[in-house]
């Protein structure tokens, strides 16, 4: 490998990988290879915005710890979050949208009919629906878990303010496939800005807000994991969100409760509105 030129390295970088034992890795690190150098010879950089470049990226793992991934809010930012969660999606399954970090999986398990919206601010939603096979059977036993912001966009889980257990629950859907809870509208909120990330958004003008959404993670035996969101018409960011995870069908507008209308669950606190969503499960396949 003496003979190095532009005309050679990049077959040469690729190359180097090629005793790599396990042939998916092969294949990526060699793809990234060709990609990779694709971008350089597109961007031409000098040595100071390589270097720029690779100091940004240093910046980056300089944030991270237990609970702060900044590659991942890079890969958000960049729309790669979202491609990934495209490119993967279940043919006949509702249309999944991003995990974020502010996921935990300890959240209560509440009663069909519980109420999170308690001391927050805001009126009261019901957030009620089915979870259906691809068939449209409801799947009873079938678990949401459901997470979100207050009125003011900040989760329990970031904010000591709020009890820890704060806007997030897990629900076991009846025999109906229905889960129904009462809660408050969630907050528009921004990406962190405090890191290189959130620097860059801001330098370059674009909108660093996400719509308010709820966030929802659907699980049943024998299908496969939903995790989604649902968000507002009326909101100012929804066709902005600064990591593409809005899709239409997830566009929801809550409608208000009509005087002795039907709720099908007993409720602990009566709602103004209520927004009405079925989730569809594929089953595992392979
Ligand atoms: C969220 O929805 O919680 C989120 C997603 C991506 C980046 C930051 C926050
Ligand atoms: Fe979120």
């Amino acid at each position: 490998m003496r003979d190095i030129t532009t005309d050679t390295i990049t077959e040469a970088a690729q190359q180097s990988w090629a005793q790599a034992e396990d042939p998916r890795l092969r294949h990526v690190l060699q793809r990234l290879v060709h990609h990779l150098h694709a971008f350089v010879r597109d961007v031409e950089p000098s040595h100071a915005e390589w270097l720029a470049a690779a100091e940004f990226l240093w910046r980056c793992g300089r944030i991270c710890d237990e609970k702060r991934n900044e590659f991942a809010l890079l890969s958000d930012v960049l729309g790669v979050t979202s491609l990934v969660d495209l490119m993967n999606a279940a043919p006949g399954a509702t249309i999944g949208s991003v995990l974020g970090p502010f996921y935990s999986d300890d959240s209560p398990t509440v009663p069909l009919g519980a109420d999170l919206s308690k001391d927050n601010e805001g009126d009261v939603v019901l957030l009620t629906g089915i979870v259906r096979d691809i068939e449209g059977r409801p799947i009873s036993g079938a678990i949401i878990d459901m997470w979100q912001t207050n009125a003011a966009g900040t989760y329990a889980t970031q904010d000591p303010a709020q009890p820890d257990e704060n806007l997030r629950c897990k629900q076991v859907c009846n025999a109906d496939g229905r889960y129904a809870f009462t809660t408050v509208a969630p907050g528009p909120y921004t990406i962190p800005l405090d890191g290189p990330v959130g620097a860059l958004v801001e330098r370059t003008g674009r909108s660093p807000w996400r719509p308010a959404h709820f966030h929802f993670i659907v699980r049943a035996d024998g299908h496969r994991s939903l995790v989604t969101e649902l968000f507002f018409p009326d909101d100012p960011h929804v066709d902005s969100d600064a990591v593409f995870g809005v899709r239409e069908p997830l566009v929801r507008a809550p409608r208000p409760v009509v005087q002795g209308e039907p709720l099908r669950v007993p409720l602990q606190r009566p709602p103004g509105r209520r927004l009405d969503f079925d989730f569809t499960l594929v089953p595992v396949t392979g």
